[in-house]
């Protein structure tokens, strides 16, 4: 557990020295390398690689492995499944492919992940099985090693407690706990208040997460969790330069204030990323998500672009009509596209 004094500006993290006590959230499909590399940038604490299943690692699946890409210090993976042998194969795997840690996932709600593979939140059902991974994937790296969970399965089931304790004990270096029950998936509000009987039973740095989206939420989520960190996720989706300005709030130092050319600049940068990556076809599609962001970011500023200039942004295949539309969007006029 850090003291406050420990968390302004010096923030140490299982082995790791911390830019800041704030970390961008895994999200499967959305924090890739462009998004990460750019929340490292400004200042996030560690930006989590999105979920990458084991059997993917383990077949070397191509997406998977250009979704972990590393793109600063600490580099943090996360992986899931449920089978011991094949979660420490992969968790090698993904040590031997660059990363700094390893964070093991027992949050995720999909049916696809604790329906047929019956892994993510679902292994909070079962605590003998949580252990096993833990201690297997703490056995096969030697890296630090993770965990990110949720409250519990249900109201019925609110273990997280329980669950810290067995990471703890398996040799866990850090957890983060999302205030919500699996059956909530994303509805209701986060509990951060709950996340303080975690800190309660463990001793290790915690990361608080689930509906952070200012330096404020960020004190009251410290407040009341007693967690070292926050996790910001869906917050940062269009702005990943919020972590680390959340991360400098926190610890009374001022971030640099972005003007909306800067925030085109990183922009372009990710979509960049993205078509280096995937390739032009596969990269302009999966940007779409991100510039519809950008331009909602783009509209906040004052500027933004109407309807006909958001759905072309949105379909087009061209990068450079995509790339005319965002800087449009930041920086206003020359397009027909731009908002009035
Ligand atoms: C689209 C999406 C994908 C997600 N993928 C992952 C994932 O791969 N691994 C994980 O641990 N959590 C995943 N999450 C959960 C987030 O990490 C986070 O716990 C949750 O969004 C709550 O934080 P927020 O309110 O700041 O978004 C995902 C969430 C979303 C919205």
């Amino acid at each position: 557990m850090f003291s406050h004094e420990q968390k302004m500006g010096n923030m140490r993290f299982g082995p790791f020295k911390l830019a800041s006590c704030a970390v961008l959230a895994p999200m499967a499909g959305i924090t890739d390398p462009g998004m990460r590399r750019l929340a490292m940038r400004f200042g996030a604490g560690i930006a989590v690689a999105e979920m990458a299943g084991a059997r993917f690692l383990i077949e070397a699946e191509r997406g998977a492995m250009q979704r972990m890409q590393r793109v600063g210090f600490p580099h943090v993976v996360q992986i899931a499944g449920r089978d011991p042998d094949a979660l420490a194969q992969a968790a090698r795997i993904a040590e031997d492919a660059g990363a700094d840690a390893i964070d093991i996932n027992m949050g995720c709600p999909a049916q696809r992940v604790v329906g047929g593979g019956m892994a993510g939140a679902a292994l909070m059902t079962e605590p003998a099985l949580a252990a096993e991974l833990v201690r297997a994937v703490v056995a096969a790296v030697s890296r630090p090693v993770s965990v990110k969970m949720r409250l519990g399965w249900d109201d019925s089931l609110r273990n997280a407690p329980e669950i810290a304790r067995i990471a703890e004990g398996e040799g866990a270096a850090w957890l983060t706990v999302h205030g919500r029950t699996r059956q909530q998936f994303y509805k209701g509000s986060a509990d951060w208040a709950a996340i303080r009987a975690v800190r309660e039973a463990v001793q290790l740095p915690l990361i608080a997460n689930g509906d952070c989206s200012s330096a404020a939420d960020a004190r009251a989520m410290l407040a009341q969790s007693g967690a070292d960190a926050v996790m910001i996720g869906r917050a940062a989706v269009g702005r990943p330069w919020l972590v680390g300005e959340i991360g400098a709030a926190l610890e009374g130092r001022a971030a640099p204030v972005l003007s909306p050319h800067d925030k085109f600049v990183a922009a372009r940068a990710h979509y960049e990323t993205l078509l280096d990556l995937f390739g032009v076809a596969q990269g302009v599609r999966h940007a779409r998500k991100h510039l519809a962001a950008y331009v909602q970011e783009a509209a906040h500023e004052g500027a933004g672009l109407n309807d006909a200039g958001r759905a072309r942004l949105v379909t087009t295949l061209e990068p450079r009509e995509a790339l005319d539309l965002l800087e449009a969007a930041f920086l206003g006029p020359a397009c027909d596209g731009v908002a009035a």
